[in-house]
């Protein structure tokens, strides 16, 4: 039996071009992440990683090349059609959390369901819920400015993954934190991930978190390269 795979990029292109600098980024990425794989993204600071993962989620385009999600085109979608992709398939954790400051870690989780349709009480249900399941369930009533680095990227987490996404990304989500709050977090995200059963790829630069996953990767030169197996 073949499954579909929950995301498939074929021979991606991109270059900038700024002035009269053309810097090419992507020359023929490739990449296919099966439901529920757990895959780690390593390269050099510079080397693209960013501007990929902005291109699967249909947030820029490439010059060349096909995504699809769950078997449906990001490339060829509509703007409207790509984040009908991205609010039904994905959940998103960045960097920097994100959250939007004036709402409450609760809120912050209740919003992305109301915007997916789930009625308000339903919604702070479950937030109240992933707020438990991310070790934060005495900090529901605070805003994001109250709570620390390693909470807040507690909540981002618990956001990316309230709506029940096929495929999370993740774009360095412990660079910002110590090493061992890092650690906590990281375990958070991929024991949810792995709880929900959901394929999820992570750019992280700490080797020490590579246990963690299936499979190693590496964006070297514009193209996607298994990880030389370690000794
Ligand atoms: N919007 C942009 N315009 C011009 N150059 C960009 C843009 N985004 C990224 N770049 C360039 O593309 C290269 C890759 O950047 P990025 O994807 O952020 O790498 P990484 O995430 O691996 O550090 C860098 O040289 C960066 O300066
Ligand atoms: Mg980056």
């Amino acid at each position: 039996m073949t499954t579909q795979p929950v995301l498939s990029a074929t021979d991606i292109h991109k270059t900038y071009v700024t002035g009269d600098r053309s810097v090419p980024v992507l020359q023929g990425a490739e990449l296919v992440l099966q439901p529920g794989e757990r895959v780690a993204l390593l390269g050099p600071s510079g080397s693209g990683k960013s501007s990929l993962l902005h291109i699967l989620a249909g947030l820029d385009s490439a010059d060349q090349g096909e995504v699809l999600i769950a078997g449906e085109s990001m490339s060829k979608a509509s703007s409207e059609g790509r984040a009908i992709l991205r609010r039904t398939y994905m959940g998103f954790v960045y960097q920097m959390h994100h959250l939007l400051p004036e709402f409450t870690a609760l809120e912050n989780l209740s919003i992305p369901q109301r915007l997916h349709g789930v009625g308000k009480a339903a919604a702070d249900v479950i937030s109240a819920d992933w707020l438990m399941k991310v070790g934060l369930g005495h900090r529901t009533e605070h805003l994001p400015g109250a709570l620390s680095g390693g909470e807040r990227q507690r909540v981002a987490v618990a956001r990316a993954l309230v709506n029940q996404p096929r495929l999370v990304l993740a774009d360095e989500p412990t660079g910002n934190l110590d090493q061992a709050t890092a650690q906590e977090v990281m375990a958070v995200l991929v024991d949810l991930s792995r709880q929900a059963e959901v394929a999820f790829m992570v750019v992280t630069h700490d080797r020490t978190h590579l246990h963690h996953f299936d499979r190693v990767i590496v964006l070297d030169h514009g193209k996607i390269l298994a990880e030389p197996t370690m000794s």
